[in-house]
């Protein structure tokens, strides 16, 4: 790894997600303060679901500029949104029902349609959404990942085609747990964020935290992260945490 990600570490999951929040919350009131706007994309998984909650209560519920949000996902099972696998339906109960966003600032995934016109689709939501031409790529103010044992990201799984994807910004792939048709946003997307933050809870994935972050053994799908300017944060708990040494943690913050 050539950059120097920033790591904190907080004592559980739920001070975890407090932190999350807290970083959702101030870069909303920064992007909206310089640009007017805020575009997140957020992903699917267990772990940012308690973040999710949080941004549905109060303080957080009050403090997001919801009518200058726009959320978008960074990716999605290709299944209806009343199934349980559903990013959008998870999000949509854990927060997206109970906070002020205007409906039409809700960007999900289409993924009710055959998977290659769902990323079609998508792509063009997104070059209308940041008015750029076709050879151009969106910024995101905002992305937040997951990563999985296995070092993948959103859904761009160990030695997938889609990792070497150049030019799409949205890409139809079939893997992960569960084993699914997905959509997924490409390199080019997420390498273009403003602000990448991994959010990682938990022992299990302690292995895969410290391959991350010790440098050495390029190819994990999660190593291509790589901003052409924005920064990485990591945001781990101590169990996720616990495998890392003393060299790398001269990058924690507090
Ligand atoms: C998804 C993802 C995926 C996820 C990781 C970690 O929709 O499955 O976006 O990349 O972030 O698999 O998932 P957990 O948080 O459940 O461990």
């Amino acid at each position: 790894m050539i950059f120097k990600p920033k790591i904190i570490i907080e004592d559980n999951p739920v001070s975890l997600a407090f932190r999350a929040a807290d970083i959702f919350v101030q870069t909303a009131i920064d992007s909206v303060e310089k640009r007017t706007s805020f575009s997140v994309a957020i992903s699917g998984g267990s772990t940012p679901r308690a973040m999710h909650r949080m941004l549905g209560e109060e303080p957080y519920r009050s403090n997001i500029p919801w009518d200058k949000t726009c959320l978008f996902w960074v990716d999605e099972r290709c299944v209806p949104e009343y199934d349980h696998t559903s990013n959008y339906g998870t999000a949509k109960s854990d927060f997206l029902d109970k906070v002020p966003i205007p409906k039409k600032h809700l960007h999900p995934m289409p993924a009710e349609r055959f998977p290659e016109d769902g990323a079609a689709a998508y792509q063009k939501v997104l070059k209308a959404f940041f008015r750029i031409d076709e050879t151009s790529f969106p910024v995101f103010d905002l992305i937040f990942l997951g990563i999985g044992t296995d070092g993948h990201i959103a859904s761009l799984f160990p030695e997938h085609r889609s990792l070497a994807e150049k030019e799409r910004l949205v890409v139809a792939v079939k893997g992960g747990n569960p084993n699914l048709t997905r959509l997924t946003l490409t390199y080019p997307v997420l390498n273009r964020a403003r602000k990448i933050v991994f959010l990682v809870s938990g022992n299990g994935k302690s292995e895969i935290v410290k391959r991350m972050l010790s440098g050495g053994q390029a190819g994990f799908p999660a190593q291509k992260i790589n901003p052409v300017k924005g920064e990485v944060l990591w945001l781990v708990d101590r169990d996720a945490a616990s495998l890392l040494s003393k060299a790398v943690l001269v990058n924690k913050i507090k």
